[in-house]
């Protein structure tokens, strides 16, 4: 086989085979096959498109060019929950306990955030104490002991992903459906799970700003899934504004601790219950997603849900008396006021410029090195919907700072403030299964 004559066919609008696929990601993961014609390749990708089984095969020859988790060990149907990304985005740290808490194991790996602000990582480490490095052994112990367990990402996971997703980002092609399909779900798979809840984010704040792209990337991410043997299901929500009212590490532990405790925000409250009852259905915790769903809220209104965060915290090293006193979390020195300029509704919160913000106040990585400040963040006080008069706080900063003038400005110019109030966007637009 030549590299030539493949890219060749795929410009020709002809489709790869999985041996032809095989001998690409191998050829590329061990540096036989240059950048120069993965290039190529993937531009022609990313103009003749591919077959589902194209993009199985794409799939899993990533998933094997590296190590992959094993998750067998741990009693159960494996269940990890993906998001497409967002601003204030606290789902992951929900949910793992409260699904925990009807017995579905969840073992998650899970990555430091880069830009915006921090990741799931990054915001159990502003619980003092919490470890997230736990070798195999006693992951997967405590995974059968409490039912969840958190761990930073180790190990060479799809090393033929890390590398085309570099080459993508600099050649133009990071932007084609069964590239990012592909991408993602090798690492979920590459993760061990047998099933997978996806979370597609769509609007301003999200990778797909609209609803149609979102659409197509979950409706690619759940064949991929199913072909490869993986139940998977995709749920599309909406991000034209931060989720809950959160943005920062500690400030999201606590917004977690509320929703745990059932007075959480009400979209974030929402998005969890979505999602969560897909986990529980697809562990086969439940008969039905409704039935999953009055399980969840059972177990938040019954103290369940909230005691399992208690016990994962301690279990891994932290102090869980945080969850009783959140004033033990790491707080900033300041907060500021931003105030409405005018009268009106609050018509659009820009969320990604409110995620610039916050990763300006130090929440947020601007490169890998970069060390975060787990305390500061955002806290919105309004909400797209919501009637505001002239000097009305829409948002609080909380600063290890005194010079943030510009951060104000920015979160000033996040909100649209207009007369007339607007349609409100739906949470959740569609489940694709
Ligand atoms: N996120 C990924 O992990 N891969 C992509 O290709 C795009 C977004
Ligand atoms: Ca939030």
């Amino acid at each position: 086989m030549r590299m030539v004559d493949l890219i060749a066919k795929k410009r020709d609008g002809k489709t790869l085979s999985k041996e032809e696929i095989d001998f690409i990601i191998k050829g590329y993961t061990e540096g036989e096959i240059p950048d120069y014609q993965m290039s190529a390749l993937a531009m022609a990708l990313y103009f003749q498109d591919m077959t589902t089984d194209e993009r199985v095969n794409l799939t899993m020859a990533m998933v094997e060019s590296g190590d992959q988790i094993d998750l067998s060990g741990i009693e159960g149907i494996k269940v990890d929950k993906h998001s497409t990304g967002g601003v204030g985005d606290t789902t992951t740290l929900i949910l793992a306990p409260l699904v925990a808490a009807l017995d579905v194991p969840v073992a998650k790996m899970s990555g430091r955030g880069l830009g915006h602000t921090g990741g799931t990582i990054d915001k159990l480490e502003s619980i003092s104490g919490f470890q997230v490095e736990l070798d195999s052994q006693a992951f997967n112990q405590l995974v059968n002991k409490n039912k969840v367990a958190v761990v930073g990402q180790s190990g060479n996971l799809t090393p033929a992903d890390k590398k085309l997703y570099a080459l993508r980002d600099v050649t133009a092609t990071v932007n084609s459906v069964p590239l990012i399909a592909s991408s993602i779900m090798s690492k979920k798979i590459a993760s061990g799970a047998d099933a997978i809840v996806l979370d597609v984010k769509t609007g301003s704040g999200a990778f797909m700003k609209d609803l149609a792209a979102a659409r197509e990337l979950a409706q690619a991410m759940v064949s991929i899934g199913n072909g490869a043997g993986r139940d998977t299901i995709a749920v599309i929500s909406d991000m034209s504004q931060p989720l809950g009212f959160a943005i920062g590490n500690a400030l999201e532990v606590k917004e977690a601790i509320d929703t745990l405790k059932g007075h959480g925000p009400a979209d974030l409250t929402e998005l969890c219950l979505t999602l969560g009852s897909h986990m529980v259905y697809l562990a086969k915790k439940a008969h039905s997603i409704e039935e999953a769903r009055e399980k969840l809220k059972q177990v938040i209104d019954n103290g369940q849900a909230i005691e399992k965060f208690k016990t994962f915290i301690a279990a891994q090293g932290g102090d869980a008396s945080v969850v009783d006193q959140p004033n033990k979390l790491p707080t900033s020195r300041y907060t500021f006021e931003v105030k409405a300029d005018q009268d009106g509704y609050v018509t659009d919160i820009a969320a990604e410029e409110v995620g610039v913000a916050a990763s300006m106040l130090g929440a947020g990585r601007m490169t890998k090195e970069s060390e975060i400040d787990l305390a500061v963040g955002v806290i919105l006080q309004k909400k797209i919907g919501d009637r505001v008069q002239a000097g009305d706080i829409l948002a609080i900063i909380h600063s290890n700072h005194t010079g943030i003038n510009e951060v104000e400005a920015k979160i000033q110019a996040a909100y649209s403030i207009e007369k007339d109030k607007p349609e409100l966007h739906p949470l959740v637009y569609d489940v694709i299964s």
